[in-house]
Parts: C-alpha cells; sequence; structure tokens
C-alpha cells in the first residue's frame, strides 16, 4: 500500500508533488521519492524515511520539471530503504507502483536474460525493465499493452518517459487511481483525497484500465487498447482542513473526538423524534434477507465481531462474520438471501475491497458501513451506510471503531424491528438509551490521570492479556490489537472461559492481565475466571462499570470503572479505557503513536 502522484503541467511541479505526497503518508511512510523530466532527463531522487526526510534532501531545491511523478512506499519486496524507494528507473522510463507483482521473480529471469541489469530487491523494478523492453520494438501504447498482459498480481502505476515531455501514463489492476483535471495540467493519483487540495474534477480508473495524461487531455483505454470514455465526477469542493490543534497527536484527538462521532451518527440515522431509525432507499425488500455476512480487517473485523453478538440477540438473521482476507479465498456458496456488509473505516483495503469485487461479480447483496464516502469500497458497494466520523488519521482506529459500531448496532436493531424480531416498545426504549450514549462516553473520557498510571507498569512487561465474554470479548480482542500496534507489546485478547483451554499456560507472577467484567449477563463468569489468573500470579486491572455492588474478589490490582448504561452500550464504554491505555503505554515509550512502525493507515495490498 503506496501512495502515488503524477503532475503533467506548465509550472514546476516538484513542490506541488511533495506536498501531495505528505496527504498520501497514510498509505505507507517508510522511504519517499519523486522523478519529474526536465530537458530529456530524468531527474530521481528518494530517500529512506519519511516525506519529511525527502524534504530535506539538499537536491530537492534544485530538482527542475514541470511533468513529475512522486511515491510514498510501504514495502512488500526489499527493504525500506533509498534503494528500494520509489521511482524506479531505467535510461527511458520512471515507474511508481502500488501493489505486488506476483510473477515478478520469472520476469526478472527473462530480463536479466536480455542484458536488464537491476538496482533494487523490488518487484516494481521488472515494470521498468519491461517497459523499456517493449519499448525497443513497440510503440508507446503497444509496449504498455504488452508489459500490462505480462504482469500478474495487482498495480497501480504511474509512468514517465524520457522521450516524452507531455505524457504520464496510468494504469490499474486491483489497486486504485484517480485522473483528476486542472486548469492546464492534469494529474494522477492513488485517490481523490491526494488530488483534492489542485481539483475536485475526478475519473476513477477501472480494474485494466489505463490512460494517456497530458497537459490539456487525457485519454483513457480500455485493456485492449480501445479508446473509451469515462465520465467526470464533481467532488464538494470543500477541502477538510484536519490538524491537531492543542494535541500531541492525531490518536489523542481522535479518541477524544468520539462523543462526536457518536452524535453524529445519531443525528444521521435517528429520526427527529428519536422513535424510529431512518435507513432511506436500502434497496432490498427486508424479507429477502435471511442471513448477514460482515466482513473487515484489523479493527474493523472486531467491529463486525461486536455486530455478530448484536445482530443475533436483536434479529433472527444468522449471523457470520468474516476477515477479508480469508473469505476472498475459501471456497463457499454465496447466498442470495445473505446481505454482505463490508466494514473499512478507508475504504481502500485491499482485501475487503476484493471480497465485495468477489460478491459483486456474483450479483450479491452488498453494502458498505465505511468512513470515506468517495473511497472505492463506497463507490461500489450497492449500499452505502457511512459512519460519519470526519478525518481519521492516527494508524490506530480509534473514533471510527466506535462509528463503526454505532452504525451497526443502528443496522441491527432496524433490521430487528422490521422483522419484528424485537418488539415496538424495546426498540423505541434502545433507541432512547442510544441517545444518552455521547454523553456516556464523554464523561468515560474523565478517567485519564489513572489510566496515565497504570499505563507505566506497561513500561517493561514482555506480555499482556486482555480477556472477556460476551460483549466484553470483541472490545478485549480490540484492546490488545490497540497495545501491539502502538507500544510493541505482545497482548493476546482472549475469550476470558477460553483461558482454561491452553492459554492458562501464559500466565505468571506479575503478568499484567486485562479483565473486562462490566455487569452484565456475563459478569458472575467472568469474575471467576479473573479469580483464576489472579490465584496464578497475574496481575489483574478489572473494567467494569460504576455499580452499587461490590466487586467480590480479592487481589486485584487495579480498578478502573466506566459510566453505566443499557448493556447493549457498555462495548462503547469499555473501549475508552483501553485506547487510552494504549495511547499511554506508547507515550511513556517514546514511540511513533500516528505512525507505528512497518504500519500504515490505508492498506491497499494484499
Ligand atoms: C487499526 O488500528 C488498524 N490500524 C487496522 O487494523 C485497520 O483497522 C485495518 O487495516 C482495516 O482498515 P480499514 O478500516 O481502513 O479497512
Amino acid at each position: 500500500m503506496c501512495g502515488i502522484i503524477g503532475i503533467n503541467s506548465n509550472r514546476p511541479v516538484s513542490s506541488a508533488i511533495i506536498n501531495s505526497l505528505k496527504k498520501l503518508e497514510y498509505r505507507g511512510y517508510d522511504s519517499a521519492g519523486i522523478a519529474t523530466l526536465s530537458d530529456g532527463t530524468i531527474n530521481e531522487i528518494k530517500s529512506e524515511g519519511r516525506v519529511d526526510d525527502l524534504e530535506k534532501n539538499s537536491l530537492i531545491q534544485t530538482i527542475q520539471g514541470s511533468i513529475g511523478i512522486g511515491h510514498v512506499r510501504w514495502a512488500t519486496h526489499g527493504l525500506p530503504n533509498s534503494v528500494n524507494a520509489h521511482p524506479h528507473s531505467s535510461q527511458s522510463v520512471s515507474v511508481v507502483h502500488n501493489g505486488i507483482i506476483e510473477n515478478s521473480t520469472l520476469l526478472k529471469k527473462f530480463l536479466v536474460s536480455k542484458g536488464h541489469i537491476f538496482k533494487s530487491q523490488t518487484d516494481t523494478e521488472v515494470i521498468v525493465h519491461l517497459i523499456t523492453e517493449n519499448l525497443k520494438t513497440l510503440s508507446i501504447i503497444d509496449s504498455i499493452k504488452k508489459t500490462l498482459k505480462a504482469l500478474h498480481g495487482s498495480f497501480a502505476l504511474g509512468i514517465l518517459f524520457k522521450d516524452q515531455p507531455d505524457l504520464i501514463v496510468g494504469a490499474r489492476r486491483g489497486s486504485p487511481l484517480a485522473v483528476g483535471y486542472g486548469p492546464n495540467e492534469n494529474y494522477l493519483g492513488s485517490d481523490s483525497y491526494a488530488l483534492k487540495a489542485m481539483t475536485n474534477k475526478i475519473t476513477y480508473l477501472n480494474d485494466g484500465e489505463f490512460c494517456f495524461i497530458k497537459k490539456s487531455n487525457v485519454e483513457f483505454f480500455n485493456e485492449d487498447g480501445k479508446k473509451i470514455n469515462k465520465k467526470v465526477l464533481e467532488l464538494s469542493n470543500e477541502e477538510e482542513k484536519y490538524e491537531k490543534g492543542d494535541y500531541k497527536h492525531f490518536m489523542a484527538k481522535e479518541i477524544e473526538e468520539q462523543p462526536t462521532t457518536l452524535k453524529n451518527g445519531i443525528n444521521e440515522y435517528l429520526d427527529t423524534s428519536n422513535t424510529d431509525i431512518n435507513i432511506y432507499n436500502f434497496p432490498w425488500k427486508i424479507s429477502e434477507i435471511s442471513s448477514i455476512t460482515l466482513i473487515g480487517c484489523g479493527t474493523a473485523y472486531h467491529s463486525c465481531l461486536m455486530a455478530k453478538y448484536w445482530f443475533e440477540e436483536l434479529t433472527s438473521l444468522d449471523v457470520n462474520i468474516d476477515i477479508a482476507s480469508e473469505f476472498r479465498y475459501r471456497k463457499k456458496k454465496l447466498k442470495n438471501e445473505t446481505l454482505y456488509v463490508f466494514v473499512s473505516q478507508s475504504g481502500e483495503t485491499a482485501d475487503t475491497y476484493a471480497a465485495l469485487d468477489l460478491c459483486n461479480k456474483n450479483n450479491m447483496k452488498t453494502c458498505a458501513v465505511v468512513n470515506v464516502i468517495e473511497s472505492s469500497i463506497a463507490r461500489e458497494s450497492k449500499f452505502v451506510l457511512p459512519i460519519h466520523c470526519g478525518t481519521e488519521i492516527g494508524v490506530a482506529s480509534t473514533k471510527a471503531f466506535l462509528g463503526q459500531i454505532l452504525i451497526l448496532y443502528i443496522l441491527a436493531l432496524k433490521i430487528g424491528a422490521l422483522k419484528g424480531d424485537i418488539e415496538q416498545k424495546t426498540f423505541k426504549q434502545k433507541i432512547k438509551d442510544l441517545k444518552q450514549l455521547p454523553n456516556l462516553v464523554e464523561q468515560t473520557l474523565s478517567i485519564d490521570h489513572k489510566i496515565q498510571t497504570i499505563a507505566n507498569t506497561f513500561n517493561d512487561v514482555k506480555g499482556s492479556m486482555f480477556l472477556g465474554r460476551g460483549f466484553s470479548y470483541p472490545i478485549a480482542m480490540e484492546g490488545a490489537l490497540k497495545l501491539k500496534e502502538l507500544s510493541y507489546i505482545h497482548a493476546e485478547g482472549y475469550p476470558a472461559g477460553e483461558m482454561k483451554h491452553g492459554p492458562l499456560a501464559l500466565i505468571e507472577e506479575g503478568l499484567p492481565v486485562v479483565v473486562l467484567a462490566p455487569r452484565d449477563n456475563y459478569y458472575k463468569k467472568t469474575i471467576s475466571n479473573m479469580q483464576e489468573v489472579i490465584a496464578r500470579g497475574a496481575k489483574v486491572l478489572l473494567i467494569t462499570n460504576k455499580s452499587k455492588d461490590e466487586i467480590v474478589s480479592e487481589n486485584i490490582w487495579e480498578k478502573i470503572e466506566v459510566e453505566t448504561a443499557n448493556e447493549d452500550l457498555l462495548p462503547f464504554l469499555l473501549t475508552i479505557p483501553l485506547q487510552k491505555l494504549a495511547y499511554y503505554s506508547a507515550l511513556n515509550k517514546g514511540f511513533d503513536i500516528d505512525k507505528p512502525r512497518n504500519l500504515a493507515k490505508s492498506v491497499t495490498v494484499e
């Protein structure tokens, strides 16, 4: 998952490329590079690390050219260093690439036999040499066609040619790519977000298509090289300014913004009398749906796991959940009466997109729960439920998680009511309770100081466990993921009742174990499981909700109490201390909170 930008203009382009690359860093931040064309020379500058590091390179000030391409990388093949950074260039072409070329080893063998010399360890470099080889005998268009046909795997490409001062070629298979239109200049970008500062007029390439970007026009071709016409979409030209403000990190800000996320979602989907849920233009009759399959990756998968509990309780649907990278390759029977729901903050996650594509190709009922409404997953789903949480910059997802589970809860309630699986009285009461949620989250956010102190304990630990049952189990999984990705501590999320079947062997004196035991149906059972780990030396942080009843357990190390709500809503509140625990523990360790190592915000490779 890398970021691509291309600009063909009459003005010098290097600083505009650098600015766009900064916006694309959410796609990868281990190295960055730029190539421009001036006086028949390809000028290439690359650097390990962030776009800021590239900008500090003294040569960047001198790079000339009114046509150029740029790239931010998330390494797939080869170390994240400046040699493997894109663009990759031969004497005649320069290429930026997002995706994976699966037959690169074979192609490289062939190209080496033809005398091509490779400099990097990347799969991308084969594309450079293949085009160079094909250009020896073919026209530009034929060499592009031939090259693309030879590539297996996924790609979005930006290509610059030494002898073509007015041409950037864009091509797409699997990985998204957009074209933008400006005054006497045109652009190529991994997505419209990268282009928004320059234009709101966008065309998205479909799989297999490629395009010729000239200064004054753009031509589109299908995979056979036949010219095609494409629609120009006009996006809202409000460019959202999203700044850190007084916060040290975007993540800290995003955690605090969660009451607003919930208010936005509630205002969007609850009718003004607060007695019904509005889901407009749902394209299917509810009687046509007897099961639901929820699909996502990472935190979005945890949202699906959470939703499973609500859908099972509130509706009569058969509920399945799936990790997108597993779903897409399993041999399974897709069913007409199933609603396939794709959950994604970015809407660009390659595995989730591929799972959606599979369902669409089989003419299934597809619905997206996404944050970025201009994203590929939103555009290609038959129905979209936006989560409206605004830009999320922190790689560790926080407000998008609460936004996703809110919308999924609302969907479960609505389907339950439409199918008559829950009584109207219960439905209305749950809507009333839901209205209180933003305030309850707001109050829970104030438990801050205590979590900061507790987080100190996580400074030197080797590992940790997060346990919960029922509604709290998905939240335990999410808490463990947050701690892993931010503070690089091994953290295992587990159903508390499953511990005795193996993981109990991991418990030793002083191991921190976070136990989620709100006063719900599972409370007593979870407390028993907690006692089992305490008996084996675990240092237990108990997270529960406020109650008059005393906790019947001794030797708890620390206790945090969130606000009280109806059982369905407790997962929202339990999430808050876990997000903060991960945040403060990474802060103590001095790690890069908004850009944890090895990760990217948008995972556009499989
Ligand atoms: C969450 O903290 C992660 N960084 C990651 O698991 C993320 O949720 C996952 O990659 C899915 O992303 P998406 O929601 O944009 O599809």
